[in-house]
């Protein structure tokens, strides 16, 4: 007998079981395909929640509180050419919904990963009426440009404040005003602060180097 024999006869049934094995019914073969199927589409669903958290800086989605965006709403003054915003990791979009609808010169923008809160947050912006001031980009906040902004918001977490911080003063215009909340920058001296708790924020105006604030964002 070849090994390739002796190999079959040792991996297969023994003798006499295989008459009682039973092919898969039909209704078997539906469950284990509607099953595999839920459990695909909740992964493909839930991946991009999970995404954060694998990055450099995890950055998980905790939705600001309405007094949170209340106290970030009460810094973002209107200007006579109509101001910018842009909410940097918007999640479901509520601080630049909210800003949009506070003030009707302001065009508001959020950058934001998650595809799911993107869409969320067109749908929300749309059910508002205020879709066509607001703008929801699907890119990676560290390589959105801020260059544009007048007013850039941040909710991040204590461990990305540092990067951040450089990143500002390297893209923000001149008078941008920054609005960090919860956690403070690390040397940016601050020019206001509402501090209370979880709902704190504090107001920079960053001297950043001289950019053009005609910039359009990109994906650089
Ligand atoms: C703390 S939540 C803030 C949500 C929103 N700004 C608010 O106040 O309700 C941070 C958000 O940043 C997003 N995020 C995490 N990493 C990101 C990245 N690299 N680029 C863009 N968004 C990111 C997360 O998906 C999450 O929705």
């Amino acid at each position: 007998m070849s090994t390739i024999e002796l190999e079959k006869q040792i991996s297969g049934p023994a003798p006499g079981l295989e008459s009682h094995r039973k092919p898969a019914s039909l209704s078997g073969k539906i469950l284990i395909g509607v099953t595999g199927g839920i459990a695909v589409g909740l992964s493909i669903v839930c991946y991009p929640f999970v995404a954060p958290a694998l990055r450099r800086h995890c950055l998980p989605f905790v939705p600001a509180t309405p007094k949170q965006i209340c106290n970030v709403l009460s810094f973002v003054k209107p200007s006579n050419g109509g101001s910018r915003l842009l909410d940097i990791g918007s999640g479901d979009g509520r601080i630049v919904i909210a800003a949009a609808q506070a003030q009707p010169s302001i065009k508001a923008d959020g950058v934001e990963l998650n595809p799911w809160l993107v869409y969320y947050s067109r749908l929300a912006a749309l059910r508002n009426g205020v879709l066509n001031r607001t703008s929801f980009f699907r890119k990676d906040l560290w390589k959105f440009s801020l260059a544009p902004y007048d007013h850039i918001v941040i909710f991040g977490v204590e461990q990305m404040m540092d990067d951040l911080e450089k990143k500002i003063l390297k893209e923000a215009a001149p008078g941008t005003t920054v609005i960090a909340c919860r956690f403070p920058f690390p040397t940016m001296q601050t020019e206001n602060r509402i501090e209370e708790g979880v709902d704190s924020v504090w107001v920079y105006r960053p001297v950043p180097k001289l950019t053009s604030k005609t910039d359009t964002p990109t994906d650089a």
